[in-house]
């Protein structure tokens, strides 16, 4: 391996994977860099699925699920593209050898079973493994990339650390695939490795990075375990039937919606906070299934949920919202080009794509991925660069300090306490405070996370309107809604 690649993927998700799958049937050289084990990835532990449109009848119906989940704040020309390209989806994957489990399944807020799964729950990871045992390109595993190597709208490749190791990594043109930001929230459903330092740098470029306010959290979650990653309990749960019950066995969920579990993310996720909040107890009940029938189709939350020593499906699933899902992101053009650039790239939940507006429709992340994927890999052909290797400097930074993980903690759980599910001014400026002055605290590594959460919280705070995932309390705010 040398230190120059016609393109760098910051990434091995499934964002990171296509993208490099199409760029070296392009006849690139692709190095994918990552920041632990290849697996660390959101993909990984995606359960629920792929929505992909029907057939072309569908197309219309999925553009609509996806607006109003989205409370209409979504691009809707990215939405008509999105959706039309999934049709081509599964023929791709098929010629390759990847088959989906048989039939559909129905997931929050779409109003046609059109979600695809395989391994029952296990849909990111066996779609993960399927793409990473083909993957032809690179890859650099436990390397952190601290720094993009910029001049004016070009990048010239990446800073990074490796086993305590800094250098530099020279490419013609670099995609960010990197993922959300899951680990600035105390509880969260994402990979471990997941902190938002690529949008840090961003930002921190001075790139443009939009709707940064809307986070999406995921109601069905086991958050008792040790863990910072807690264990997701899919939508798809709920899609085949679960109850969301109190210890009373009432299913409030009516009261705030007349979908009541198959009602979009947000609304779900906010009344169960606020049951939580009113002194109720929360439970996912899926005693109407047979164990046969739950241990088959949903493998995964079976035997880790056992782990733990509930005895589903008869036993009700204690759960809580925790964070899922970053709407927000670095601002792309439709070829997935970072706004303003010339070659640089980002794709996936790294992205803004404007695909999700205020809320995520269910399975539409890994779509998006696919979709945008492979034109990632479009877009760098479509931008013939002369190869220009510009050295630059090997900086010795202080990437971590001693106390960086007492901080990093102490900004979960300020951004859960006042970034979180309900938010209000004083709450946020509380959070703004706190995230301003910590940022001297700690190394340059750790400082980005501190810049993107500083972004969520300026953009809620500009925010003055609750819309979709973001809700934020007035004084005039009814508290059941
Ligand atoms: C789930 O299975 O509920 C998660 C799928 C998604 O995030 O869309």
């Amino acid at each position: 391996m040398g230190n120059f690649y016609d393109v760098i993927i910051v990434g091995s998700g499934i964002a990171g994977l296509w993208s490099g799958y199409w760029l070296n049937k392009l006849g690139y050289s692709v190095l994918i860099v990552t920041k632990r084990e290849v697996f660390d990835a959101n993909s990984f532990y995606a359960q629920g699925g792929v929505t992909l449109a029907l057939n072309r009848e569908d197309v219309p119906l999925h553009i609509e699920d996806t607006l109003k989940a989205g409370w209409f704040h979504n691009n809707r020309e990215m939405v008509e593209l999105m959706s039309r390209e999934s049709l081509h989806i599964r023929t791709e994957l098929k010629k390759l050898g990847f088959h989906f489990d048989p039939g559909v399944t129905r997931e929050g807020a779409h109003s046609v079973d059109r979600v695809f799964h395989k391994g029952g729950d296990a849909t990111g990871r066996e779609l993960h493994l399927f793409l990473l045992q083909r993957d032809p390109n690179y890859l650099m595993d436990n390397t952190i990339v601290y720094d993009i190597l910029m001049e004016e709208d070009r990048v010239y490749g990446v800073r990074v650390v490796r086993k305590g190791e800094q250098f530099n990594l020279y490419c013609n043109h670099l995609i960010l695939a990197s993922g959300g930001i899951g680990a600035l929230y105390k509880y969260d459903t994402n990979a471990r490795t997941i902190a938002g330092e690529l949008q840090g740098i961003a930002i921190k470029k001075g790139l443009p990075v939009r709707d940064m306010e809307m986070t999406q959290f995921h109601p069905t979650v086991f958050i008792q375990m040790e863990f910072a990653q807690k264990l997701l309990i899919s939508e798809a749960v709920r899609g085949e039937g679960g109850k969301v019950v109190d210890e009373k066995g009432e299913r409030f969920l009516f009261k705030y919606d007349p979908r009541g579990e198959l009602a979009s993310r947000d609304i779900i996720s906010r009344a169960i906070y606020l049951h939580q909040k009113a002194g109720h107890k929360v439970f996912l009940d899926v005693s109407h299934f047979s164990e046969e029938f739950f241990s088959h189709r949903f493998p995964t939350i079976y035997k880790k949920l056992r782990n733990y020593g509930i005895k589903v499906p008869k036993q009700k699933i204690p759960i809580s919202p925790a964070f899922h899902y970053h709407m927000g992101g670095i601002e792309v053009e439709p070829d997935s080009r970072v706004k303003g650039t010339q070659n640089l790239f980002a794709v996936g939940e790294v992205a803004y794509t404007g695909v999700h507006g205020a809320n995520r429709l269910a399975s539409n992340s890994l779509l998006e991925c696919f979709v945008f994927g492979k034109r990632v890999a479009e877009g760098v052909a479509g931008t013939p660069l002369k190869k220009v290797k510009r050295d630059f400097p090997v900086e010795r930074w202080l990437l971590m300090r001693e106390e960086d993980k007492k901080w990093k903690n102490k900004l979960r759980e300020i951004m859960w306490e006042k970034v979180g599910i309900i938010r209000n001014k004083k709450g946020l400026e509380e959070a703004l405070e706190f995230i301003t002055s910590a940022r001297s605290e700690v190394g340059e590594l750790t400082a980005l996370r501190f810049i993107t959460a500083k972004e969520i919280v300026k953009g809620a705070l500009n925010r003055h309107q609750s819309l979709g995932a973001h809700y934020i309390e007035t004084d005039s705010t009814p508290q059941n809604q």
